[in-house]
């Protein structure tokens, strides 16, 4: 069933006509408050209200023109200055390839370093989202050059990934901000673990080796991108030993996925991010949400029959 719907998510043909069907619109509400940016800006209001802060992404990724790219970076820029206007503790993750990353890595990273800018204006860090395994070398040599840069921005690596224990020792000489997820592509054995087993394990060494490097000494700012509260529990407790406040971590989870636990984690002091999504082409990222959790594909007939 998962990699049916990996499938699905890149099937192009799907990816044109399904959107357009009213109930694939109606299904996808539960996991986006709309496709515009002020209804994404309407819910990071009313979390702050909660003590939850937020994330903003706008859905869609490998452009296939420079001015798309071009626009999308103009879009967020536009999109930090309402975060700011608002007061809205929000942060900004983007996917490279949505900047124009296929075409033209320069004139990404100019987009990247802008987008940066404008967040370090108000305190803000920029995030780097992680794409499909084609893109992890050159998304984190970008990241390196980024950082050396603008120290306000911070890069996704995945559990599933077997290379990211290497990548962590790597990335600590330049003080990261790393999020944490398990990986959401449909990637082969040769470089990625395949059962759940393997990928949480690798998660919690991956998480375990971030504090213990705050601990010695290390800047690091390590969000925790899962709703496994198991894995959560298990990397609290591992900093509580160390001796390190709650603040030392951050849990980022997806909006409409498991907010029973992002309030619990927030009224118990944890620091909780809301990664909010919006924008029109909701379709590939969706059907990964899916993929997460198959049984999600039964909630979503669900709501269309309901
Ligand atoms: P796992 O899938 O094991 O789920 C643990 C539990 O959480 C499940 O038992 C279920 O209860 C609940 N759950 C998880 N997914 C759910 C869903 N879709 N619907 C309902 N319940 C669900 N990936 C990537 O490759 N690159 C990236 O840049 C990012 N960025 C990112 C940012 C943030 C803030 C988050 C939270 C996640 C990502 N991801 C990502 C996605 C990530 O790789 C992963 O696919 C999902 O987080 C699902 O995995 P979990 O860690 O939640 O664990």
């Amino acid at each position: 069933m998962r990699r049916l719907l990996l499938w699905m998510a890149r099937n192009r043909w799907l990816r044109d006509h399904l959107p357009r069907l009213w109930f694939a619109r109606r299904a996808v509400r539960r996991f986006m408050p709309g496709e515009d940016p002020a209804s994404a800006l309407d819910a990071a209001a009313r979390f702050k209200a909660e003590g939850i802060a937020s994330e903003f992404t706008r859905l869609g990724e490998n452009v296939t023109t420079v001015e798309e790219g071009d626009a999308v970076a103009e879009h967020y820029l536009g999109l930090l200055a309402d975060i700011r206007a608002r007061d809205i503790d929000g942060e900004v993750s983007v996917k490279l390839t949505q900047l124009g990353y296929d075409l033209d890595v320069e004139r990404t990273l100019a987009h990247a370093r802008r987008l940066a800018e404008r967040a370090a204006e108000s305190g803000k860090t920029l995030w780097v989202d992680m794409e499909g395994s084609a893109y992890a070398e050159g998304t984190i040599a970008f990241y390196e050059r980024l950082k050396a840069t603008n120290p306000n921005t911070g890069l996704c690596l995945q559990s599933y990934l077997r290379r990211t224990a290497e990548d962590i020792q790597r990335l600590l000489p330049l003080s990261p901000q790393i999020r944490l997820v398990k990986g959401a592509y449909a990637e082969p054995p040769a470089i990625a673990y395949q059962g759940k087993h393997d990928v949480d394990t690798n998660y919690v060494s991956a998480a375990v080796a971030l504090l213990d490097a705050m601990h010695a000494g290390h800047t690091v700012r390590l969000g925790l991108g899962t709703h496994d509260v198991r894995l959560i529990e298990q990397i609290a407790e591992h900093a509580a030993a160390l001796g390190l406040p709650k603040a030392s971590f951050e849990v980022q989870m997806l909006y409409g996925i498991r907010m029973d636990q992002q309030r619990r984690l927030a009224s118990e002091g944890y620091l909780v991010r809301d990664l909010i999504a919006y924008g029109e082409a909701w379709y590939p990222w969706y059907m990964r949400r899916l993929a997460e959790r198959p049984a999600n594909v039964l909630f979503a007939l669900r709501q269309i029959i309901g």
